[in-house]
């Protein structure tokens, strides 16, 4: 493991079938007046939204509602859940939804008693939290992002085409996370499959970076198998709670500060899939999917080492009587192979965008 560090991760999770019911446990712990955060209604129809609120019934809790995030949260959204929440003075903001309501929660957490633009100070500016911060809870429902548990908070600027991710610190992540896979089983296929592979991406992200012998490379591949083998089972079988539980469980671990110890990472594919976000609002794991394969071709002679690995390790590429490259490309391909399987995005032109975009897309990778 090289360089120094240190690991802590403020979150508590609540995992399973039953894990809805420890929001009794964490709402005691919390003031009177709670923000309910929530998409376009998805938990309205599935039935979690009743869940929810009967609980809080129950706890006593006055209610603020905050509806209507959408995906791939908008910056005025952000204004107005920032209006909302510091009129109301709320102790705590529940998030019930996926990542973006999750990321826009955090975001209003920092932002409801910020004296300036929170945009241009979080976002343009990238400078800390110097305010008081609303505490954040979670239950989530679509899994993906790792959000659950970690402090990142992406936010959309239309008018200036840009879509930032600031990663916070610890006091901005959620205080709790409430995982139950059945809540996922809703989730259309083409949200799911995008989420699967947002996870692997965000394994990649790390696992791709670095030379030396690092137990966080190995926990990646353990992850990424895990990955594989539930998510062809999930598209076949969206109920199979095992496979279910497993993506969910994975998808924590792939993105909340664990994989990442001892490596330096750049985060290219998902810097390069803000900037697609930011001309398209397209699905944030299909935008990762469409450029993925490019991406790693084009890097792979640098990290040749890794890349056999991965093909070895992760795909099962048997590695005799080949070079180096046959058995790094053969481990490429078989990652291609399984995101056709899974039905992903392959390329960036059937997200819409057109070649007029690509030099304002290149530009927005790193404003
Ligand atoms: O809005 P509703 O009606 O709830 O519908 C949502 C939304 O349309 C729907 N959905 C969610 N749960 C459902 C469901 N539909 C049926 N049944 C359910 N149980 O799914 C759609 C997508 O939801 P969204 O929250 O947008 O997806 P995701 O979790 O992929 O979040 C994407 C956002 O997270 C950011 C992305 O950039 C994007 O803005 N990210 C956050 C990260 C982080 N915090 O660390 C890292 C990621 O790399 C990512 O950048
Ligand atoms: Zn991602």
């Amino acid at each position: 493991m090289l360089g120094n560090f240190e690991y802590a991760n403020p979150t508590r999770l609540y995992f399973g079938e039953d894990s809805l019911g420890y929001l009794n446990v964490e709402l005691p712990k919390f003031g009177q007046t709670i923000m309910l955060t929530y998409g376009g209604g998805s938990i309205k129809k599935n039935g979690i939204y009743d869940q929810v609120v009967e609980i809080l019934r129950a706890n006593g809790k006055t209610v603020v509602e905050d509806p209507g995030v959408m995906p791939n949260p908008t910056v005025e959204k952000l204004y107005e859940g920032c209006r909302i929440a510091r009129e109301n003075q709320v102790d705590l903001i529940l998030a019930v939804g996926g990542g973006s309501v999750c990321d826009y929660a955090k975001a209003v957490s920092v932002s409801a008693y910020c004296e300036e633009d929170p945009w241009e100070k979080y976002y343009l500016r990238m400078e800390d939290v110097d305010n008081p911060v609303i505490p954040v809870g979670c239950v989530l429902t679509m899994v993906g992002t790792g959000s659950e548990m970690n402090g990142g908070a992406v936010i959309t600027n239309h008018e200036s085409r840009l879509k930032i991710g600031h990663v916070f610190g610890d006091n901005v992540f959620p205080k709790f996370s409430i995982l139950n896979p059945v809540f996922t089983y809703t989730l259309p296929e083409y949200q799911m499959v995008a989420g699967i592979y947002d996870i692997f991406n965000h394994i990649c992200e790390q696992y791709f970076s670095g030379e030396d012998d690092n137990t966080s490379d190995y926990i990646s591949e353990g992850l990424m198998r895990s990955l594989i083998r539930a998510s062809r089972i999930a598209i076949q079988n969206p109920a199979d709670y095992e496979a279910r539980s497993n993506i969910m469980w994975t998808a924590t671990w792939a993105l909340n500060t664990l994989i990442a110890k001892g490596k330096t990472t750049d985060w290219m594919v998902h810097m390069i899939g803000q900037s697609v976000g930011a001309y398209t609002d397209a699905t944030h794991g299909m935008t990762l999917a469409a450029v993925s394969m490019a991406y790693y071709r084009h890097i792979m002679p640098c990290g040749l080492a890794k890349f056999r690995r991965f093909a070895v390790n992760v795909w099962d590429v048997s590695p005799e009587g080949k070079s180096d490259e046959t058995i790094a490309a053969e481990g490429l391909g078989r990652m291609e192979a399984y995101m056709k399987e899974l039905g992903l995005v392959m390329n960036l032109r059937d997200l819409g965008v057109t070649e007029d975009m690509l030099e304002g897309i290149a530009d927005g990778v790193l404003p």
